[in-house]
């Protein structure tokens, strides 16, 4: 055999080795797109209808979509957990973490989808996979291409206040632990700036921002990383003047030219250091992670392709198959088989807060705590990489702005 003929086969017998590896890696444990041809060939389609009506409503859901499924992969896994309005055991759930609480929407919108796959396949589709198709449909309404969406999760049966702070990024957090938590998730650094890419949409309230104007630290009282036009519109959006439920309910678009379309903008606002949030400012400064942002500004449609593959990649985190859990019938409450159980937790959601459970107290209490970071440098490597240095949670919830 000729040299190039030779060169010819040996690709192709790798690529028929390893490309179902990799593919095999992407849709892990049973996840399959198509999972519901058989069984509800039109579960995906009406979930793609009562999305598209309620954002021609709001077209607000479907930044609240895409925060909803980050938050519920990220605490136990893709597993509809975040949607419980209570468990059995009576403690306080997901949606009561600080991290979440008032701040999510959208979810009604859920409810309205499951209702029509249980009226059409009952006992099908598990509420898991409706809230993946759910914000696939939300993101692609806002300009994302179009992308496949695995089915096959099922429904997780708990979930914990507790679990939360450990798990999710925070504003202030160094990008050092943001790196950590993604690559914790099995996503990389790149994904991790790719789909925090999702701030190209929605909005922030005052608590996890106004921080940055208003004694951000020892040494200044506004964010040096901060424009000056940028620290006044944040001044005037969250003033004292106003009573403490008006500051409560503020909120600033991420992306104030085009705050419902999924572009470019959001990397090159980076860049321009106009950030709404700390940690993405940080993530336009932080050596390892502004080469990404370059990219990613200078070529939107290779971002939004991979914000597509990204996104299918954290709806694989940590996911319930097979014989795990439950297919809900409602979103926000466990089967009844499944309400009496308590010994549940051991096997079907590790606990990860077991690893610092003061974190929440820190939270809850709202107090001021002594671990703060000093966020007042720029960020540069040296300061990130300290990962010993604790961020304060408990700043984003108490910001010198006192909520209610
Ligand atoms: C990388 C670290 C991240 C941090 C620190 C972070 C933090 C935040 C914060 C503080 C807010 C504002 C919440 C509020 O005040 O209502 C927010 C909103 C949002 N986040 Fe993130 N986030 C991160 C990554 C992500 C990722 C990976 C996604 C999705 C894949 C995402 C999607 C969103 C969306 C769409 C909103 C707007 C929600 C709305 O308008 O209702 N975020 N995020």
């Amino acid at each position: 055999m000729e040299g190039g003929a030779r060169m010819i086969v040996t690709i192709f017998i790798a690529c028929s080795i390893f490309l179902p590896l990799a593919l095999a890696k992407l849709e892990p444990k049973g996840l399959h797109v198509g999972f519901y041809e058989n069984s509800c060939p039109q579960a995906e389609q009406i979930v793609a209808e009562v999305v598209s009506e309620a954002y021609r409503k709001d077209p607000g859901v479907a930044a609240g979509f895409l925060r909803i499924f980050f938050h519920d992969c990220f605490v136990n896994g893709c597993d509809a957990s975040i949607l419980l309005d209570s468990i059995p055991s009576g403690e306080k759930v997901e949606k009561d973490s600080p991290a979440n609480g008032k701040f999510l929407r959208g979810l009604e919108v859920i409810d309205t989808a499951k209702a029509r796959l249980e009226s059409e396949c009952p006992g099908i589709v598990s509420c898991a996979d409706t809230l993946s198709f759910a914000t696939r449909d939300g993101s692609v309404l806002a300009g994302v291409p179009q992308y496949n969406m695995p089915g096959g999760r099922r429904d997780g049966l708990v979930s914990r206040a507790a679990d939360v702070v450990s798990n999710v990024p925070f504003v202030n957090a160094p990008i050092q632990q943001i790196i950590e938590l993604f690559v914790r998730k099995g996503l990389t650094q790149e994904e991790m700036v790719v789909l925090t890419g999702a701030h190209s949409i929605g909005v922030a309230h005052c608590s996890n921002f106004a921080y940055r104007v208003n004694k951000y630290n020892d040494t200044f009282q506004i964010d040096p990383k901060l424009n000056d036009v940028d620290s006044a519109k944040i001044k005037s959006a969250c003033q004292r003047q106003v009573s403490n439920e008006e500051i409560e309910k503020t909120t600033l678009p991420f992306d104030t030219q085009t705050p419902f379309k999924m572009d470019g903008g959001f990397y090159t606002n980076l860049l321009k250091g106009t950030g709404l949030i700390e940690s993405d400012q940080a993530m336009a400064l932080d050596p390892r992670t502004r080469p990404i942002v370059e990219r990613l500004a200078e070529d939107e449609g290779k971002w939004l392709n991979q914000f597509g593959r990204a996104m299918s990649r954290l709806a694989a985190v940590d996911v319930k198959t097979g014989s795990e859990g439950e297919i809900r019938k409602k979103c926000r409450s466990l089967n009844l088989e499944n309400k009496g159980n308590t010994g549940i937790a051991q096997n079907l959601g590790k606990t990860n807060n077991d690893e610092d459970p003061g974190k929440l107290d820190k939270v809850e209490d709202s107090g001021k705590s002594d671990n703060d970071v000093d966020a007042s440098t720029h960020v540069n490597s040296s300061d990130v990489v300290q990962s010993d240095k604790k961020f304060d949670s408990s700043r984003t919830f108490d910001l010198g702005i006192k909520l209610a």
